[in-house]
């Protein structure tokens, strides 16, 4: 069985598992994933976008799970079971991945700085694909393959389309002023090759590089040129818990027309084009999250009649969600110490819940002003709900998980409180503040628990100081 239910007495049992037996066993603060439903939203994106793109006729769909929101052994395995690849943003991701067995062909490599020791684990492990980001790195990537002979590197340049998508200015990456991708807009190519005397640093443009190109076009130019590259295509990413699913297919007919003028500059048509991922999920009761089905469709039938007005026939394609498929499939658990209640004003009192965890296992709160939802789920309560906030253990006002959220007056020490939704950059964001251990994640799955990462300690944190 997977999904969240309540027994007989009211507390929460998920997958099969009561939550009390889960505390018994692992301790709290504890991420806890429903391993079904990752595997089946990882196969609902991949049969969504599979059959929509061959529903237009398109030579095929490769979904790639970003595993920057979450990954472990267990959790790539699971996703590559379910017919996924793995993307990665730095080596210790991808290290990750080929531990769990993932042939390196299945693996993408991103990052707008890869260290030298990056790349080369990436050609080590024959990667499918690398994601270059600045023309810079086009010449570094081709330096180390020349250096260490083989293969051509197969490579994607991630462009800036201008579209600018997703939840909070932080998460959303596809507008002009940021650090990601090589712009579209016409002359940009030349902001780069205006740098005469700095292109030690930022690149030097290939010799068939003009004035109005974009620094998107220089730099496909630039790995056409470079032998030691293959290109296989174009990369766009436009943001992060995208809801509004219009900005997709703007961003993908901006991608077709840079990947039709390379064509009819170069006669080169590339095979493939990545719309990233950033399909959103619900975090609250009553939110609805983009459905597979229909973005698939929406994206299909823009990239079709994109390739139809150009005229070129339609790439390969391949997404990369990440946060759509883990971030509903798990939640946090803790134990809640204090209750105290707070007068807000004249009219309020606030009760300050205080859990065993805080700011350090979720830093989305205080870093975007992330909304979540919360609940007693240790037992059902008939007391009348009151206005609490839940916050953590830290040295920090700050510090705060849920910032508004109805929980029974009669919440008390000692209650298990679960918030929803923190599959997904959660664990891999949290910190050691206040030197507090992170929490493990463990898996639940048909009345199973089973740890993915067990609990760091104190000692381990001791371990790391050499006095
Ligand atoms: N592909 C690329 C190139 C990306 O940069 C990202 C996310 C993804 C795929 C996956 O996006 P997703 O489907 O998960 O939205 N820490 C932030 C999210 C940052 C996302 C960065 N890039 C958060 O907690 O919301």
């Amino acid at each position: 069985s997977s999904g969240v239910t309540r027994d007989q007495a009211g507390a929460l049992v998920v997958a099969g598992v009561p939550v009390a037996r889960l505390a018994a066993e692992v301790g709290t603060p504890a991420y806890v994933l429903d391993e079904a439903d990752v595997r089946s939203r990882a196969a609902a994106y991949r049969h969504a976008f599979e059959a929509a793109f061959a529903e237009v006729g398109a030579p095929g769909v490769d979904v790639y799970y970003a595993g920057k929101a979450f990954l472990s052994v267990a959790v790539a395995r699971w996703v590559h079971d379910e017919g996924l690849r793995v993307d990665t943003a730095t080596g210790g991701e991808l290290a990750v991945a080929l531990r769990a067995g993932v042939p390196g062909a299945d693996l993408g490599l991103h990052g707008n700085n890869k260290s030298d020791d990056e790349l080369a684990a990436a050609l080590d492990a024959g990667v499918g694909r690398i994601i270059v980001d600045s023309l810079v790195e086009v010449e570094r990537l081709a330096a180390l393959v020349r250096t260490r002979g083989g293969a051509p590197a197969p490579v994607m340049v991630r462009v800036t389309t201008g579209v600018h998508a997703g939840g909070h200015e932080y998460i959303s990456t596809a507008h002009e002023d940021q650090k990601f991708g090589l712009s579209l807009a016409p002359g940009t190519g030349v902001v780069a090759a205006g740098w005469t005397s700095h292109r030690d640093a930022t690149g030097t443009p290939p010799t068939d590089a003009r004035t109005e190109d974009s620094a998107a076009m220089v730099a496909l130019l630039a790995v056409l040129a470079a032998p030691e590259l293959r290109l296989l295509g174009i990369h766009s990413h436009i943001g992060s818990q995208i809801l509004d699913p219009s900005g997709f297919a703007v961003a993908a007919r901006a991608v077709l027309r840079l990947r039709a003028d390379l064509a009819a500059r170069t006669g080169v048509l590339v095979d493939e084009v990545d719309l990233g991922g950033g399909y959103g999920i619900a975090y609250l009761p009553g939110e609805v999250p983009l459905d597979p089905d229909r973005i698939a469709k929406d994206v299909a039938a823009s990239v079709a009649a994109a390739a139809a007005e150009l005229g070129t026939p339609l790439p390969r394609i391949s997404i990369e969600p990440g946060r759509a498929i883990v971030g509903t499939a798990g939640l946090t658990l803790y134990t809640v110490g204090t209750v105290k209640p707070v007068q807000v004003d004249d009219e309020t009192v606030r009760l300050y819940v205080s859990v065993d965890g805080g700011m350090s296992d979720n830093i989305r709160t205080a870093l975007y002003d992330a909304s979540y939802h919360a609940e007693v789920v240790g037992r059902l309560s008939s007391a009348e709900p009151v206005l609490a906030r839940v916050v953590g253990k830290h040295c920090e006002s700050g510090d705060i998980v849920v910032r508004d959220v109805l929980l029974p007056a009669d919440v008390r020490a000692g209650d298990l409180l679960a918030v929803a939704a923190t599959g997904a950059y959660h664990r891999v964001m949290a910190s050691n503040y206040n030197q507090v251990p992170r929490p493990p994640v463990v898996a639940v799955r048909d009345g199973e628990v089973r740890t993915l990462l067990r609990r760091e300690t104190v000692a381990d944190l001791l371990a790391l100081d050499q006095g």
